[in-house]
Formats: structure tokens, sequence, C-alpha cells
């Protein structure tokens, strides 16, 4: 779950693999390295790597510290941001690796199940290791291979028939001003200008190198693309050349600067105030063809990972309320003990800011293999899920940078609701509904807002846990917003349906226990007070988010009255509290510990 980027062409490629690195940051942060073939300005056997590991963020490395560590200007060079996976973060684990001899470089993103068998094989053959990762077994496969393939392509090929589970990689040799790029069920796009200068990106995603070229070529699995003076496609079983057509991107993500704001989440959070908008912005025409298409399914899921799957959970309490009728959500990691009540009448709705995480294309994968049609809801165009899918929708949030998602999640959510609306042959109202909730969370993001806020902050800084109650639509809202706590300020955060504390939870409410009442102005109102009383009389101190302030409230958190949109409203500060206790406890609101944006291991 890294980035992985390569380049070769006429550029300073170590240069260019920094900036796009830079940009796939998110994918993994905690440490990178940069491997650039030294004297490869054309073929030039005896050429030799040079290599920079690191520990942490690339983001902050400027291209004259690089060219200091790396020596003179190359034409190729791979790289790569680590999310650990095998093997402790330390220089020697970060990628790219390489065989006994160091012909081959090698950077790789995902998991080689069989690793440890490999290994064996290896070792008795001689091989010594410098890492503990799963992929250093990669080069010297490679090596191993390359004493009897007829050339290099061959040799990684043989080497990409051994491994199991879901990677991708790059590959490079010393002694051949070449690429090998390999895609296993991770992703890997290749970006190309051709013509006098021609030159080749490679990239875990298009937003990599989206500002030198637009113009892409896709690699898919279990294919294998061979770079140097041109680019060629070979499928990895047979070793047959594969056709393979230029796509142009006539997208943006939009600016993924931080602009005026010292993190990028507090910049994505303030975005809310248009990104609603653009998100209901969709084809008429598309909405109720799909409204018609969850309508007449026998079954419809909603699937989804982490927020995105809490915004499945708040889509079927959505579809009950507004539409009458009844979908699943599912987990997406637990999709697949669904299948077998799947037919080819079924519909899937996978939701996904990143449309690469491993366990939503698995569930993917097996609603396929069942015939079920499947519909994606995404924020990153081009990318595997939009591919996969039978249909999609860009939920229009521009590059959320952020390891937390907020404004995608909001967007997402909005997208739903007008589904609901749409399938309920209410359209236009649905649309009305997601205007005025628009303009109330324009008006909600104020300075004012965010300093009251920020002194609750400062109150449930020196907390340990927090609470987090609702019911109905904002049930799933609790849950979330748990995980925003959890995920800036490392803070243990529950969230419960308002009604089942009584049944347990109640029992861990002492003195001063921070509880978040989420209450909408709805039909669950007087008994999520009620919940909330039940807790303020065993000692706990209430934060309500609510349009009216009541008396239970020991801090109220004003939100517009929303109706059927409040989900929507209710979760923004909460994100904006997350952020608050993050800088206030010293953690950093856009690179949570241990996590990475988007999740492409399993
Ligand atoms: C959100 O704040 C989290 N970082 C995480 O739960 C995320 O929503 C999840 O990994 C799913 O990602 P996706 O939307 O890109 O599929
Ligand atoms: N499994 C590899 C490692 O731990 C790659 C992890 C990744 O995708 O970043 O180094």
């Amino acid at each position: 779950m890294c980035g992985i980027s390569a380049y070769i062409g006429k550029k300073d490629a170590a240069g260019v693999v920094l900036e796009c690195l830079k940009k796939l940051e998110y994918r993994g942060y905690d440490s990178w390295g940069i491997v650039a073939l030294r004297g490869s300005t054309g073929s030039s056997p005896g050429s030799s790597f040079s290599v920079i590991k690191r520990i942490g963020k690339i983001g902050g490395v400027n291209s004259s510290y690089l060219k200091e560590a790396i020596g003179e200007d190359s034409r190729i060079a791979i790289g790569h941001t680590r999310w650990a996976t095998h093997g402790g973060v330390t220089e020697q684990n970060a990628h790219p690796h390489f065989d006994c001899k160091k012909q081959f470089a090698v950077a790789h993103n995902g998991i080689i199940e069989n690793y440890q068998e490999l290994k064996e094989g290896l070792l008795a053959k001689g091989h010594i290791f410098s890492s503990q990762t799963d992929t250093e077994i990669i080069p010297h496969l490679i090596e191993e291979a390359a004493t009897t393939a007829k050339d290099f392509p061959e040799a990684v090929r043989e080497a990409s028939k051994l491994l199991k589970g879901k990677s991708a990689f790059v590959a490079v040799s010393a002694s051949l001003s070449q690429i090998a790029v390999v895609r296993k069920g991770s992703p890997l796009i290749i970006g190309v200008n051709e013509g006098d200068n021609s030159e080749f990106y490679v990239a875990s995603d298009i937003n990599a190198f989206l500002e030198y070229t637009n113009k892409v070529m896709y690699l898919d699995d279990n294919e294998l693309a061979v770079i140097d003076g041109g680019v060629k496609f070979f499928s990895i079983s047979t070793g047959n050349e594969v056709a393979k057509r230029v796509v142009q991107i006539d997208w943006h993500p939009g600016t993924a600067h931080k602009g005026s704001y010292n993190h990028f989440l507090i910049k994505e959070i303030m975005e809310q105030k248009d990104t609603l908008a653009k998100a209901i912005n969709q084809d008429d025409v598309k909405i109720l063809t799909v409204a018609e298409l969850i309508k007449s399914a026998f079954g419809t899921f909603f699937v989804g990972c982490g927020t995105a799957g809490k915004v499945c959970m708040a889509g079927e309490y959505l579809f009950s309320k507004i539409a009458r009728k009844h979908v699943n959500s599912v987990v997406a990691s637990e999709f697949s003990n669904y299948q077998h009540y799947l037919t080819n009448k079924t519909l899937m709705v996978a939701i996904s800011q990143s449309g690469e995480t491993a366990d939503v294309l698995e569930a993917i994968d097996t609603a396929k293999s069942k015939g079920v049609k499947v519909i994606s809801l995404l924020n990153v165009f081009g990318s595997t899920m939009m591919r996969v899918s039978d249909d999609f929708f860009m939920v229009n949030a521009g590059a959320e940078r952020a390891v937390v998602s907020t404004k995608a999640t909001t967007a997402q959510l909005a997208v739903l609701t007008l589904l609901a609306y749409a399938t309920a042959g209410k359209l236009q109202e649905g649309k009305l509904l997601l205007i005025n909730a628009s303009a109330a969370v324009n008006d909600m993001l104020n300075p004012r807002y965010d300093e009251h806020i920020r002194k609750l902050a400062g109150l449930l800084a020196v907390r340990k846990e927090t609470f987090i109650i609702g019911r109905g639509l904002n049930y799933p809202i609790a849950l979330e917003a748990a995980i925003k706590l959890q995920e800036t300020c490392y803070m243990h955060a529950q969230g419960f349906a308002g009604g089942e504390l009584k049944h347990g939870p109640l029992a861990l409410i002492e003195e001063g226990t921070p509880c978040i009442a989420i209450v909408a102005n709805d039909e669950t109102k007087s008994d999520i007070i009620s919940n909330a009383m039940e807790v303020k009389s065993r000692g706990g101190f209430i934060i309500g988010i609510s349009p009216q302030n009541n008396e239970v409230f020991d801090y109220w958190l004003r939100v517009p009255d929303a109706g059927n949109a409040s989900p929507i409203v209710n979760i923004i500060p909460v994100q904006i509290l997350a952020y608050h206790l993050a800088v206030l406890k010293g953690c950093d609101p856009d690179y949570p510990r241990n996590l990475a944006k988007s999740v492409t291991v399993k």
C-alpha cells in the first residue's frame, strides 16, 4: 500500500520520481527510497545504481538534497514510499531492493503471500538477503531467472509467475536502459509523452504524473510492460504481446496545495463549503437509471471500508427512510460471506474515495464472478474501481490528501441522498434539500464556529476516551465520528446506537466521561435526548450536536436543521474537533501513525 513511481526519458529522472512520489506519499509514509541509473543516457553497459533511502516522509525533501545524495542527472529512476507490511521501518527495509550483485532494483507494492517458501528456496541456492521484507525476494528471483532467460523482461516475467498474492512492482536492470512494470492485483499506470522526446512515467495512480502528461496506458492484472524507447505489453502467463491504446484523461483532481492552511485536513474540511454543491452536480439521466436499477434489483449491496463503510450504512438508513427500499450495507472485507445470496439480478454499489482499496476490489471480484452488476461512487478518476465497474459516479470532491477523509465523505453522503430521493421518484426534492444543506454548511464554516470547537478540543484533549451516540440516520455518523477521533488524535473513541448503551457500555461511564450526542431534529430526537440523560445521570459530560440547545448538553455544537441531510451537517463539527485535538495533542493531522490513505493490501 505504498506509492511506486518510475521515469524514463530526457528529464532528470530522479528529480521527476521525487516529485511524483511526493504526490503518492498519502499511500504510505514510513520511509522512502529512490534508485537512479548512473550513466543512463542510453544503453550503457557497466552503468550502476545510485541509491538513497530514508526513514520518514518524502514531502519535505528538495531536489538539491536529492542531487547531493544521488549524484549526476540520470535518465532512468524508480522510487517508492513505503507502508511496511513485512519487516520494521528501517532504511534497510525501505525500497528499492536489490539482488546479490546489485544488477536489478525493485520497488514493490503489496504482499507476497508465499515469500517464506520462495525465500527458503533462494537461500538454499546461496542468495544473500539484506532486508526483512517480502519484497526482496523479487530481485533475487529475477537474478535467478536471468541465468537462463533470454533477456531481462523474460526474467522478470518468470519471476512474476512465482508470486502469490496481490502486488505490483517496477524493476530496473543496471546494465540496460529498460524498466519492467508488473501488475498482479495492485495498481500501476503508465503515463506517456511520445514523439521526439519520448518519455514514460509509471505510478500507482494518475495524480502522480498528471502535471507532466494526461496520456495514459493501463496495465491490466497479470500483465507486464517493458519500457525503453517505447512501451510494449505482455501477458505474464503466456508471454504473448497484448495490444493497448493511449487514453487521454481530461480530468483534473483540482489543487492539492495547502494554500494558507497549516494542514490539508483543515483545508479539506473547509472546502466542504462548496464540495457538496459539486457532488450533487450529477447527470440526472444517470441518477434516474441507477435508481431504476436499485428498484428492480433482487438485492442491493452498498459496500465500502472504514469511513466509506459508514457511508454505506448511512445509505441503508437513507434508502429505508426516503425511498422505502431495503438495501444491505456490508463492510467490503466481509462481503464474500454474503456471496450465497448473489445472483445476476443483484446490484452492488461500491463506495470508495480512492477507488483502489483492496478489500473493495476483492468484493467486486466476488460480485462479478456471480454476475452482479457493479456501480461505483468514486473520487479518483481513472482508478482501478472505475475500470472494473459497470458504471460509476464521481463525487467531485477534488483531491483529498489528508488520510482522514472529510470532504469525500460528505460528498458520498450527498450522492447517496440524491440517489435515495431519485429512487423515491423525488429527485428534484432531493436536490433542493441538498442545495439548502450546502448553503447551510457554507454559513456554518466560519471562524467563530471553528474557535468554539477549538475550545471544546481544549477540554477534551486531556481525556483518554470519548463516546458518541446517535440514532437512525445518525447512528452511522456516530460510528464515523469515532473513526475521526481515533485517526487524528489516537483517542479511544467509540460510537453506539443510543439505545444500546444501557445494554452494556453504560458501565464505562464515569464522572466527566465525554459523550457526544448527535441529536437530529427528527423522529429520533426524544429518544436520543433520553439516552444522553442516562449518560449524564452517571456523570457523563454531554456534548450535543444539534440544531437546538437542550438542558442535557454541557457543551452545544450548533448545526443547521438539514432534515434528511442531517448526516452531512452533523459529521462536520466532529471533523473540526478531531482536527483541533490532533493539533493540541501534537499529532500529525494529515498523516496519522500506522495508516495510509489508500489501503491496497488485504
Ligand atoms: C477515513 O478517514 C479512513 N482513512 C479510512 O477509513 C478510509 O475511509 C478507508 O480506508 C476507505 O478508503 P477508500 O474510500 O479510499 O476506499
Ligand atoms: N510488503 C512490502 C514491504 O513491507 C511492500 C509494502 C508496501 O506496499 O508499501 O516492504
